[in-house]
This record gives structure tokens, C-alpha cells and sequence, in this order.
């Protein structure tokens, strides 16, 4: 049954939407009406199997019923209650589980937790963090914040000064000073790799090209996504983040991790972060953080960073930041019940397990038309595809469409696919994905 339903143009007009070619759109809707476990159901009755985790956050699938109790439960016992000089015990609770697990390791976990109601809240929150941090200790002149090409950190002020994504940027300005790395994308020497790419790990001293061109005493922060995602699946090379974190340290610059996609199970470690063994001084977070079931962030930083703050006469705010929708009753609850999902599944690590069927499932695509590069890691894919001539972005679209009629759910940034299926995918599922994929890739011009 095909997913698409009839232009409703009175219907769809006072709705602006994010990121969506609007009158597109609403000459030819896609919209879903429900979802259960692996599955979205179309308004029209399709069934779609969800290829990305909705938007990388359904970490533990859809519909689920402890989550859905957890939060009636909370709003029907107290819906919403400021974060500003009071509080409330599930924004602690929430808080002091989400230590447990932080990202970081027993010794040097990141278990000082700020919330925010989104991932680009989280980046700009982080931005701020280490600016108040380098200031806190005599460091005032460190207020450049570098960023890497390709990176996505969200849309607010800061996140598109360090993000590397030019469309989301030209038409706006940025906060001075904000620098670049060069990406580390490289399908000459690393095309068809599971893992992490051999070549590339001295694009890290790019950083300290940019400490000879500014001065360290001018930089801040350097941000990265340990795995970018928005730009199309880029894996770091082996060695890139050791190197990273390396420079940083000798340079006194704070080393933030978004882990807005990869946290909460999505290599097979609860974050990126243990996944490589490199920690940084912060890392920002959203999306499986509550299994998408309502807007949060985390930021999760070092107790050097934290306590750095922590100075000054002892009814002074510390930091002048936070958001009314900080802690959110709510959100706490859906956080609390997904960490008991995530728990009792063994969902933080099931990605491990799976990674081996889903990289060869994936990675079978391999020779189809136009696929002219796959990278795999964890329960993650991209498939690039060859752009055609003074359209790009144009044949994924169309894959795109393809696959949504026919019922599979996937996401495209320019020419490249990229997967983040649930972390309750059965290896069924996997099949399923390349075929529906293959049969697109095989149509599609
Ligand atoms: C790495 C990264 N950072 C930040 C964001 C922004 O998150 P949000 O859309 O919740 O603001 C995203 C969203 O995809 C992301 O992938």
C-alpha cells in the first residue's frame, strides 16, 4: 500500500515546517498517523519500517507503554515546576542516574549534568560552559570557539559558528572568531570500510595549525561529533580523536564531544565517548536521552569544569544560563523510565551485538547503481551515492520517496543515505532494509 496520501492544502497551510521544502511538500505529503515497535503506520495506512530511529532518538523503538505510564504519572502528579531557585526531586533523581552511566568511565566520568530541552540548547549550553569555565580560571582572552567542516551542532547562534554545514549558515551571521578544522571525509583512501577508516589521523593537527594561526590563549573549545552524522556518516580515522584530545591538553583547550546522536547505545557503548576511549571535557546530548518521547538535552561535564565555577561567595549564580524547560517534570520521567528500558534490554550495548550481521547486510548493497561508497559503524550506515550532473542531492531525494512508498524509512543529507535503525532491530529487519533499499537504488536514475 503505497504511504502517500492526497494533497489536503487548506489542512497543511499554517503549518511552517523545520528543515522541509514546504510547497514541496505539501503538494505531495508523506504523514505518519502512529507508530509501534519497529514500525510508523501512514495516515493512510502504510506500514513503514523505521530505518532511522525516527530522527536518531527511538533508541528503544516505538510505543512504548512504560514510558507513555511514566510520564502520565508525572504530569498528573505535578505537571510543571520551575528550575530557578527550587527544585524537584525527579530532576535530581534523573540526574544522579544519568552519573552512573556518564560518559567517561569509573575514574573520570563527566557526572556534572545540566539540562536542556534540545540538542542545539545542549551545543550552545556547552559553548558556554567552557567559555564561563576558561574565565573562571584566568583565562578571559579564550573565547574563540573552533568547530570542524561538515559538523552539525544544531541551529541556534553558537551551534551554526562552530557547525560546518554551509546552508545552515550563509544566511547568518556567526559569533566571532569561530574557526574550522578540515573534515576528515576522505573516500579516495577510505571508500568501503566497516569501523573506523585507516587514513586520516593527522587532519587532528589541523588544530594546532589554527593554535600557530590565533594563539592558543584566544581558543576556548574545540567541538566535534565523535561520529558526524547530519553530513552523512563520517567515522573518525583510527588515531584522530587520541590526537585531538592530545593537542587540546597541551594548548589548555576544552575538548567537547556532541554526542547528540551517538550517546545512549548507538555504537554499542552507552556513549562515543567509551566506545573510543578518548574523553573529553564535555558532551552534549538529546534525543535517545528520552527515546524522542519528549524534548531534552543533557550536558554532561568533568568535575574540573564543574567545580571551576563552583567559586565566589555562595549566593552568587554560578552560571547565568538555563532554560524554563530545564529538568522538566516530564521530561525527567520519560529520561528515567527509557534508562530502565534501556537497562532491562541490554539496549546501551545490544548495538555491539548486531553490528556484524547489520555491516555485512549493509555493506552487500555494495556494486548497486551509484553507490560509490558504504561506512558501517556500530548500528549506523551511510551510503553515498554519485551525484547527478548539476542536481545534487537530487537522486537521493528520489530514493528517498521510493523507499518511503514502499515502506522503509531512511535519511538523506545531499547524495548520502544514512541508518540508525532502533536498537530493538532484529536481524530480520536488516534484510528487509536492503531490500527495499536495493529495489530503490535499482530504480532510481
Ligand atoms: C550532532 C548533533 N548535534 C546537535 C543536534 C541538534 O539537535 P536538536 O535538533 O535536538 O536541536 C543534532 C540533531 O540532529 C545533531 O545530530
Amino acid at each position: 500500500m503505497t504511504a502517500h496520501i492526497k494533497p489536503n492544502a487548506p489542512v497543511l497551510d499554517s503549518y511552517w515546517m523545520p528543515f522541509t521544502a514546504n510547497r514541496q511538500f505539501k503538494a505531495a505529503p508523506r504523514l505518519l498517523a502512529s507508530a509501534e515497535g519497529m514500525h510508523y503506520t501512514s495516515v493512510d495506512g502504510g506500514r513503514i519500517l523505521d530505518g532511522t530511529a525516527g530522527l536518531w532518538c527511538v533508541n528503544a523503538g516505538h510505543g512504548r507503554r512504560q514510558l507513555a505510564a511514566a510520564v502520565e504519572r508525572q504530569l498528573t502528579t505535578m505537571d510543571y515546576a520551575p528550575s530557578f531557585q527550587m527544585g524537584h526531586p525527579i530532576a535530581f533523581d534523573f540526574a544522579e542516574r544519568l552519573a552512573e552511566i556518564a560518559p567517561g568511565g569509573p575514574d573520570a566520568r563527566l557526572d556534572r549534568i545540566f539540562f536542556t530541552g534540545s540538542g542545539s540548547e545542549s551545543v550552545d549550553t556547552a559553548l558556554k560552559i567552557a567559555l564561563a569555565y576558561q574565565r573562571s580560571i584566568g583565562q578571559g582572552t579564550r573565547t574563540r570557539l573552533i568547530g570542524r567542516e561538515r559538523g552539525y551542532h544544531g541551529v541556534g547562534f553558537g551551534g551554526i559558528s562552530v557547525g560546518g554545514i554551509v546552508n545552515n549558515r550563509r544566511v547568518f551571521p556567526q559569533l566571532p572568531g569561530s574557526d574550522h578544522l578540515r573534515h576528515t571525509h576522505d573516500p579516495a583512501r577510505n571508500a568501503f570500510v566497516k569501523g573506523q577508516p585507516e587514513h586520516g589521523a593527522e587532519l587532528a593537527d589541523d588544530l594546532e595549525r589554527l593554535v600557530a594561526l590565533h594563539g592558543a590563549e584566544t581558543i576556548a573549545a574545540c567541538i566535534i561529533e565523535p561520529v558526524a552524522g547530519s553530513t552523512g556518516v563520517l567515522i573518525p580515522p583510527k588515531g584522530y580523536l587520541e590526537r585531538l584530545r592530545a593537542i587540546c591538553d597541551k594548548h589548555g583547550i576544552l575538548l567537547i564531544f556532541d554526542e547528540v546522536i551517538t550517546g545512549f547505545g548507538r555504537l554499542g557503548a552507552a556513549f562515543a565517548t567509551d566506545y573510543f576511549g578518548v574523553t573529553p571535557d564535555i558532551v552534549t546530548t538529546a534525543k535517545g536521552l528520552t527515546n524522542g518521547a519528549i524534548p531534552m538535552g543533557a550536558v554532561f561535564a568533568s568535575r574540573k569544569v564543574h567545580d571551576a565555577l563552583m567559586h565566589g561567595p555562595e549566593g552568587q549564580i554560578e552560571l547565568f544560563h538555563g532554560y524554563t524547560y530545564s529538568g522538566h517534570p516530564a521530561a525527567c520521567a520519560a529520561g528515567i523510565a527509557t534508562l530502565d528500558i534501556y537497562r532491562n534490554e541490554g539496549l546501551m550495548t545490544r548495538a555491539a551485538e548486531l553490528q556484524e550481521d547489520w555491516h555485512s547486510a549493509i555493506h552487500s548493497l555494495k556494486g548497486l547503481p551509484n553507490v560509490i561508497d558504504i561506512r558501517t559503524i556500530g548500528l549506523i550506515a551511510g551510503i553515498e551515492l554519485a551525484s547527478r550532473d548539476g542536481a545534487p542531492g537530487a537522486r537521493a531525494y528520489d530514493v528517498f520517496v521510493d523507499c518511503f512508498e514502499t515502506g522503509l524509512m531512511i535519511r538523506v543529507t545531499g547524495d548520502i543515505i544514512a541508518f540508525s535503525p532502533p536498537l530493538i532491530a532484529e536481524k530480520a529487519h536488516f534484510g528487509e532494509i536492503v531490500s527495499i533499499l536495493g529495489d530503490a537504488l535499482k530504480r532510481v536514475k
